[in-house]
């Protein structure tokens, strides 16, 4: 079966929440993709989706550069479903009155619907709580079209005669619209006529049939970083090829305790992957001697990476392919407020590099959000503990460390940060932290134990709580796990004589101290 066969194409015209439309249609297992609100007809006519979705944006349609669609998209036959800056847009377009407004509708609201079918099918004529951000509103519709939802201050939705385009001021995208699942499950599967075959199951016979059709008889070879995608996309690329598959694990000194052993032994027995384990450790050291700059480190350890990685590849013969775990938020080219460079990028891309190599590149999950990665592990059958793991930065603690990154400073943090994860492991909020850790300072204070005077170092403790890493806020940890954590640290980790909780949200602080 092909899984692409029905998909919805998400248009963006920039909204903060285009990621969560496709995050919805994802949950509801039908496939789609996010492309930019200019992308030409005849690139969506050959992508022939079975549905469309014009994103909210922060533009108004009478801005002098406001983006605009192609009329062009009505005439593909599909069903088009605009949300809020798009139902203004499709309301404009047919010739309706969009009111420009200086204040924002922003927040809970409550609509009445008058339609019990379309979009609202199922839901009855009841009101519905939906979560509005908007400006202008539309308040004449098109001929052809008529209002399905009211609400206090908006016509909230509407629909035309043929029921084939619809359009909402609210988002039904977001959590705050509790109904919205619902909304969006109609316009796939009562609208678009949508199966529901986006699974992973069928994810990974597809891929694993894709990347045999490109790999032939070739050797792949893959690095490991520790990190989930990375030990995913290897699974992946192992099922579909097996032995031609080598794995290069670099462990580069700044990984936490155990992490090393645990991620090359789980790969290595449970899957019998080919991997080839460097302790390059001693090299990363040599070039982070002396080095306090956060950005420095960060650039010397992902050469480094690429030098180690370079080496060990050259060594395998007759390799003609390189996997990568790349992730679909990497890939999307979203009509982005904040700019690319709001993103970070994983430092352990090695993509374009080995020169000479000529490798082609493998990135069986370039379609793929965070949590479908993490569902395809549990697929693949990788271990909770696996897959469930914080977030870990490329350069590692060496970015936890801050000052000089030596070997002696690294073992006290490694210590530390291994108490810190055992006892929120223990209290049972691992899950609910995005990430949890321990920093260690160059700052020295005095303390007493027993009958001694100590002069010794500082370890913050950082939890936070987030949905994506781009916001954060400070765990709000209970008193009793701060507690283990701080008499732990200073008990059994030498060399530390005072711990500190990190009580900044992101923005204005990040979540890495460096
Ligand atoms: P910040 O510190 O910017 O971090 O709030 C946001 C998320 O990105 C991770 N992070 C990195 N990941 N290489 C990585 O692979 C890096 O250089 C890097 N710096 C930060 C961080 O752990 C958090 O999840």
């Amino acid at each position: 079966m092909d899984i692409h066969s029905q998909k919805i194409l998400i248009l963006d015209f920039g909204s903060q929440y285009t990621q969560l439309i496709a995050r919805r249609v994802r949950e509801a297992r039908v496939y789609c993709e996010i492309h930019p609100y200019n992308a030409p007809v005849s690139f969506l006519r050959s992508y022939s989706p079975t549905g469309i979705i014009l994103s909210g944006g922060p533009s108004s349609v009478y801005d002098k550069d406001a983006p605009a669609i192609d009329r062009g998209i009505f005439s593909l036959g599909v069903p088009v479903l605009g949300i809020c800056y798009g139902m203004q847009l499709i309301a404009r377009l047919f010739g309706g009155r969009v009111a420009r407004s200086r204040k924002r509708e922003y927040g809970p609201a409550v609509i009445s619907v008058s339609d019990s079918g379309g979009i609202f099918h199922g839901l009855g004529k009841t009101p519905l709580k939906v979560w509005m951000s908007h400006g202008d509103r539309v308040i004449r519709l098109p001929k052809g079209f008529r209002v399905t939802a009211k609400s206090k201050n908006s016509i909230a939705a509407m629909k035309d005669s043929k029921g084939e385009i619809f359009g909402v001021q609210f988002h039904p995208e977001v959590a705050h619209t509790p109904l919205g699942r619902k909304i969006i499950e109609n316009f796939l599967f009562k609208i678009a006529k949508c199966s529901p075959t986006w699974t992973m199951g069928s994810f990974i016979e597809s891929a694993v049939s894709d990347i045999r059709k490109k790999v032939g008889g070739g050797k792949v070879v893959c690095g490991i970083s520790g990190g989930v995608d990375s030990s995913v996309a290897a699974a992946l690329v192992h099922r579909a090829v097996g032995k031609n598959l080598t794995c290069i694990f670099v462990d580069n000194g700044v990984l936490r305790k155990g992490e090393a052993d645990r991620v090359y032994s789980t790969l290595k027995k449970n899957f019998r992957m080919r991997i080839k384990k460097v302790d390059a450790s001693a090299r990363f050291f040599k070039r982070l001697k002396g080095v306090t700059d956060p950005e420095r480190k960060r650039k010397l350890i992902g050469n480094e990476f690429i030098r180690v990685f370079d080496e060990e590849a050259k060594g395998i013969k007759g390799v003609g392919f390189l996997a990568q775990g790349t992730l679909y938020p990497d890939v999307i080219e979203s009509v982005s407020l904040k700019g690319p460079s709001a993103t970070i990028k994983s430092h352990h891309n090695v993509g374009g590099l080995l020169k000479g190599m000529r490798l082609k590149l493998i990135e069986p999950l370039r379609e793929l959000f965070k949590d479908e990665v993490r569902e395809l592990g549990r697929e693949l059958g990788m271990s909770e503990e696996l897959i469930g793991r914080h977030p870990f930065p490329g350069p590692g603690l060496a970015i936890r460390i801050i000052g000089e990154v030596t070997p002696g400073r690294c073992a006290v943090l490694r210590e530390a940060d291994a108490i810190v994860l055992d006892e929120i492991k223990k209290s049972g909020l691992y899950t609910e932290m995005w990430q949890a850790f321990a920093v260690l300072l160059p700052v020295k204070t005095v303390g007493v134990m027993g009958d001694l005077r100590t002069y010794e170092n500082v370890v913050a403790v950082r939890a936070v709580t987030s949905v994506d890493g781009m916001t954060a806020d400070w765990a709000r940890l209970p008193y009793d796990v701060l507690k283990n954590i701080s008499a732990r640290v200073i008990n059994e980790v030498k060399g530390v004589n005072r711990v500190v909780y990190d009580i900044s949200s992101k923005p204005p602080s990040t979540i890495e101290w460096e």
